[in-house]
This record gives structure tokens, C-alpha cells and sequence, in this order.
């Protein structure tokens, strides 16, 4: 009887036109979805279900409701409030409710015009590019299995040094590819690591070798990097970009051949592109513990605008923060992510580029839950966790983008963020036992030259002295 009166009620609703106040389909929620959900739900994008006619949205209509409250989609991790970035995907907390209200009336269609789908490009999304790269053969996945990390090693056949204003990566098959990161190499070390022609190489954390630089990262929805004026990426001749690959598979066999496209730019830039690496690669997470937490620090040498953040860590990390002191003592909030997931990983670029004077320290903290209760431990039970490149391994890095003032600085700027980084270590003292003997040998011999009280650390008026001494000591040329 109980049932009845229920399957009855939800007919009714779903039957009658709704109260003038009803969310509808047509009026209210196709707009939402098409805005901020179709571009990923759609056929042969990376979602599992299309999301464009009321017939896809009403079946979900529950589920869509607790999904979107709980803010799990659209994903975006970037909490509001820390930092201010483009193509900012989140839905208002109207929005929110409008979805909410809809679901509770039964999903109700509504009447009047049926809305139409809107027509996504199928072609570059930022016109079309001067190059197309394509993995040279394409990659088979099997139907089941762990995910796959893979680095791809494409020639770029450059002959002389050149730059890129625009990159687009574009993925061969959406349905398992979860995300990109794009690298250079100049070594040739990726194309010896290459397990076949065509096939690249297993690669978790990062490609595993020295790179010369990056061309930016890629995940689902994520627009296409276009330099600001001014800048552009330089490809040192002869580079190879390594294509880091994240395969999800999804439970047929696949095969994946992905593309990048370059537009080069005929002028060199007249501002420098620099990428600063934050981390810290001790970490050691003991079994079931809930809050380990992993801190780092940088001090920037020159005055640099902050275009872009990418923060990278494994599954067990849970809360990520980075934050720019300012000598002035103010603090500009950079980013934070209260849910990281590890499927969700790219790119924040900032709306505006972040200017941050000589001298702004940039701290970084995240935590990482090591317990069971953490649905993201990769182990169960739990164990020891270290620092390493497989995912039950963990890392702690924040890349973050600089431009500076010329394309002259950036070997100054690189030196300079070294120096700040060894005088931290200084700081403390040389501790032998984690650097092992030859490292702390070379620094103790740095320290003695500096440590002008003689108290075996690196006092903040000592510091000046040992910072410039090693920037002057990079530019002299090498013989
Ligand atoms: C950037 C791409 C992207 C966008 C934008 C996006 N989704 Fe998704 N969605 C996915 C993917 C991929 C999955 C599969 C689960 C996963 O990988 O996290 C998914 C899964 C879902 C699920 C199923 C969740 C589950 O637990 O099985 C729902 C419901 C959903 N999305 C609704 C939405 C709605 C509603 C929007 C817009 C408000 C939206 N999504 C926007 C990519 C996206």
C-alpha cells in the first residue's frame, strides 16, 4: 500500500507541469549542465555517462544532486579564497540548491522550447596550431588491470632553439586517458629508457631523469596554455618532449595514440618563463598514521610573477597548502586543496599573474592520512610509507610557473633558488648522516668559509654573503 502511494506520487509529480517556482529541465537545469558538465559528459569524452538530453540528467537526478552538493563535480579542487585562477570550475551555491530543489520535485522536464545541446569543438580548441606531434605509434591497454603511468618520448626535430607560445595536448582516446604532463628532454636519456620504438617507458611520479623543461600538464576539461605576451617556452634544440601519460582502463581494450600541437612564436620572448620546484623528499609515513605532515620552503631571488601552480603528490596526501610570505610580513594565499585527489591532478592557472618581490619565502605544507580509514590507501593494511616514484610511494612537490623580467634572469633566478636552498640547509648545520659523506663533506667546506662567528651553522647575517658567492660562482663560464 506504502509503495504503491509513493511510485503513485512520483508519477504525479513526474506527470503534471510543475509549480511556477519548480526548477525544470528545460528552464533551469540544462543551462547548469551544459555549462559545466557536458564538455566532460559526453560520448567519447573521459565521464562514464553523457549528461546533454533530460532523459540522461533525470534518470541521476538523485545522484547528481548529492555529487554536485558534495562538490566531488564539476571536479575542482582549488578552495575559493586561495588564489585566483582562470577557468575556474564550481557551481554557486545556487546553483547548488536549484539542482537540489529540482531532484526533490521529481526531475521534472517542464514545458516550452527543449534545450539545445550545445556543439563542442571538434577541432583545436585554440585554433589550429603550426606543428602537430603525434606519439610516433599508439599504445595498447588491456582491459583490466592497475592503471598505467607511461612516458612517451616524441623528437620535436628541432634544429635551432624555439619557442612556443601555445600548447594543446589532445587526447587519442578520452576514454582512458586521465591525464598528461609534458616534458623536455635534451639528454636523449628518455629515448634510451624506451622499452620499444613507439612504446616509451613505465613512469610514475615523474619521467625519472634530469629534464630541461616543461610544457605544461593536461586533464580532463583543461584548457589549452596560451603564454602571455611576452612569454613563451623555449624547446633548446634538439629536445624531445617526454609525454607522461596516466591510463585509467576501463574494462575493454584500448589503444591510445595522443597528439600535441605547438604555435611557435618567430620572436624570442622578451620576459623569462622559469619553473620553481618546491619539495621535500624526505618523507617517511609511518602505518596508520592519520596526520604526517610534510613542509617546505623557498626564497626567491629576484622579483618573479607567479602565472601558474601545479601541485603533486600521491594517493595518500589529503590536504595540500602553499602560501607566499612577503618581507613586508603580508601573506598571499597561492593555493589550497582540502580533498586532494590524485585522478584529479593539473594545472591552476592564475587570473592574474601573482607579483611577489625579492626575498618572498614560499612555504608549502601537506598531510597525508596513512590510516585505514583513508578510502585513497593504496594498501590495506596500511604500511610504511617513503618518498619514490610508484603510487604506493608518496611525494611532496609544488611547481610553480615564473615569469621574470628578462629571459636573462632565469639562469640567475635557477642559481639563486639553489643558493636560498642550501643556505636553508646551512642554516642548521650539515647533518652527515642524511647527506652521506661526500655531500656533507662539500658543504662543510662552504660552511667554514661562511660561518664567520664559528657557531657551525649559517647565521641570518652570514646568509647575504654565501648567496651571493654562489650565484657569482654559476654565471662564471665554464671551462
Ligand atoms: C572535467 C570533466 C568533468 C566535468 C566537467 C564533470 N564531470 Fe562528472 N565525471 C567525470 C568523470 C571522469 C567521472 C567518473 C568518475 C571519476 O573519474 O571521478 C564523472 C562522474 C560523475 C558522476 C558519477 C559519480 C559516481 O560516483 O559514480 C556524476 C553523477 C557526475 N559525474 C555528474 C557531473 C555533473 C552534474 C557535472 C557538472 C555539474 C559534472 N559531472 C562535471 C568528469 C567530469
Amino acid at each position: 500500500m506504502r509503495l504503491s502511494m509513493v511510485v503513485l506520487a512520483s508519477v504525479a509529480c513526474a506527470g503534471l507541469a510543475p509549480a511556477a517556482d519548480t526548477p525544470t529541465f528545460n528552464r533551469d537545469i540544462a543551462p547548469i549542465l551544459y555549462k559545466n558538465c557536458s564538455n566532460c559528459h559526453r560520448p567519447g569524452e573521459v565521464a562514464p555517462f553523457a549528461l546533454l538530453t533530460y532523459q540522461d540528467a533525470a534518470k541521476r537526478a538523485k545522484q547528481i544532486a548529492q555529487i554536485t552538493d558534495a562538490r566531488v563535480m564539476p571536479p575542482w579542487k582549488a578552495t575559493p579564497g586561495y588564489g585566483d585562477f582562470l577557468d575556474v570550475r564550481r557551481l554557486t551555491d545556487r546553483q547548488l540548491a536549484t539542482i537540489r530543489d529540482w531532484a526533490a520535485h521529481g526531475a521534472p522536464e517542464g514545458d516550452g522550447q527543449k534545450p539545445v545541446p550545445p556543439k563542442f569543438p571538434d577541432g583545436w580548441l585554440a585554433g589550429q596550431p603550426d606543428q602537430v606531434f603525434k606519439m610516433t605509434a599508439a599504445y595498447s591497454v588491456p582491459a583490466e588491470g592497475a592503471d598505467q603511468f607511461r612516458c612517451f618520448v616524441i623528437p620535436l626535430n628541432a634544429i635551432e632553439d624555439e619557442y612556443v607560445k601555445k600548447v594543446e595536448f589532445r587526447p587519442g582516446n578520452a576514454k582512458i586517458v586521465h591525464h598528461a604532463i609534458l616534458f623536455l628532454d635534451t639528454s636523449g636519456e628518455a629515448r634510451r629508457r624506451e622499452t620499444a620504438p613507439g612504446q616509451g617507458y613505465s613512469c610514475v611520479g615523474g619521467p625519472g631523469l634530469d629534464i630541461t623543461g616543461s610544457l605544461g600538464g593536461w586533464a580532463p576539461g583543461a584548457m589549452p596554455s596560451v603564454a602571455r605576451d611576452g612569454v613563451a617556452h623555449t624547446i633548446k634544440k634538439g629536445s624531445d618532449l617526454i609525454l607522461q601519460i596516466h591510463y585509467h582502463l576501463d574494462g575493454k581494450p584500448e589503444q591510445d595514440q595522443s597528439t600535441v600541437g605547438l604555435t611557435f612564436s618567430k620572436e624570442p620572448p622578451t620576459k623569462g618563463l622559469t619553473l620553481m620546484v618546491l619539495g621535500n623528499e624526505k618523507i617517511d609515513i609511518p602505518a596508520g598514521d592519520s596526520h604526517y605532515v610534510v613542509k617546505a620552503s623557498a626564497v626567491l631571488p629576484m622579483d618573479a610573477e607567479a602565472s601558474a601552480i601545479f601541485p603533486h603528490a600521491h594517493y595518500l596526501c589529503k590536504d595540500m597548502k602553499v602560501d607566499a610570505h612577503l618581507p613586508d610580513g603580508s601573506v598571499i594565499p597561492m593555493i589550497w586543496i582540502k580533498d586532494w585527489d590524485f585522478n584529479w591532478q593539473g594545472s591552476y592557472r592564475y587570473a592574474s599573474p601573482v607579483k611577489l618581490p625579492k626575498d618572498t619565502r614560499l612555504d608549502m605544507q601537506y598531510v597525508y592520512d596513512n590510516s585505514a580509514a583513508n578510502p585513497h590507501n593504496p594498501s590495506n593494511p596500511p604500511k610504511e610509507v617513503k618518498f619514490g616514484e610508484e603510487t604506493t610511494n608518496e611525494m611532496a612537490f609544488a611547481f610553480v610557473s615564473f615569469t621574470l623580467d628578462s629571459p636573462d634572469e632565469v639562469s640567475r633566478f635557477r642559481s639563486g633558488i639553489r643558493a636560498e636552498f642550501i643556505a636553508d640547509m646551512l642554516a642548521n648545520g650539515v647533518d652527515a648522516e642524511a647527506l652521506g659523506p661526500e655531500r656533507a663533506a662539500q658543504l662543510k667546506m662552504l660552511l667554514n668559509a661562511f660561518d664567520r662567528n664559528h657557531n657551525g651553522k649559517l647565521d641570518p647575517e652570514e646568509r647575504p654573503a654565501l648567496v651571493q658567492f654562489m650565484i657569482k660562482r654559476d654565471e662564471r663560464p665554464k671551462q
